[in-house]
């Protein structure tokens, strides 16, 4: 791929406000971006997500509501909730088991582990830490959706504790982080608005 085409593929991504609800996203193509928001990376490894997928046209008509009434709900194809498992990495039965996957030798694993309780007791705010670790995923989900030529929209608009009692959450242990639709779009995009590189790059040579 060329700097081109990356180019080209940034500016096809945009915030699709309207998609076309007759145009379904093929299983397969579906199945490669959750790949991608599984393969995302993840501070400490400790893959503090998991993801719901709706496709239920009456289950998006009852979510519709709890997120500002936005069309992007109900006329997308795949709408995904990112949802930040905040106990879980507080969990040792859940850490531990994902530091042992790495195979390292007893001394450095107790390092780690020492080193990451120290961390997260550091943190301000763990739910807060698992939910930014949720938009990473969507955003490659969402860059590399724009490759397979399907449009998105990540949407914060919503209320957050309804839909939390919605989708039933459990929330001393889950959190919603964020919500982003998936699908194909009506119509072609506003021109992109952006702060020039001037305005927002530093360079330290
Ligand atoms: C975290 C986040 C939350 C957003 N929430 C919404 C939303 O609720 N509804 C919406 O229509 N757009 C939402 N947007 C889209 C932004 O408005 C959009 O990305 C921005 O204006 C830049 O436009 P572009 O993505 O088309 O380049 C959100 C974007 C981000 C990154």
């Amino acid at each position: 791929m060329n700097h081109e085409k990356i180019l080209e593929i940034l500016h096809f991504r945009h915030a699709c406000k309207q998609f076309d609800p007759t145009k379904i996203i093929p299983k397969e193509s579906m199945g490669t971006l959750l790949e991608v928001a599984r393969l995302s990376p993840s501070s400490f490894g400790m893959e503090p997500w998991r993801f719901i997928v709706v496709t239920n046209p009456s289950y998006k008509n009852e979510l519709q509501p709890l997120c500002w009434n936005q069309p992007q709900i109900t006329s997308c194809s795949h709408l995904v909730i990112f949802v930040a498992k905040h106990h879980s990495v507080q969990d040792s039965s859940y850490y531990e088991r994902l530091f042992a996957r790495r195979g390292l030798a007893k001394e450095a694993l107790t390092q780690y582990l020492k080193r990451y309780k120290s961390y997260i007791s550091s943190l301000p705010s763990i739910q807060e830490w698992c939910e930014k670790q949720c938009y990473i995923a969507a955003t490659n989900m969402m860059s590399f959706g724009a490759i397979l030529k399907i449009d998105s929209c990540p949407i914060e608009g919503f209320q957050k504790e309804q839909l939390q009692e919605k989708l039933k959450l459990d929330t001393t242990k889950e959190s919603v982080a964020l919500v982003v639709a998936f699908g194909y779009k009506v119509q072609d995009p506003t021109q992109k608005h952006r702060l020039s590189r001037e305005d927002i790059i530093t360079w330290i040579d």
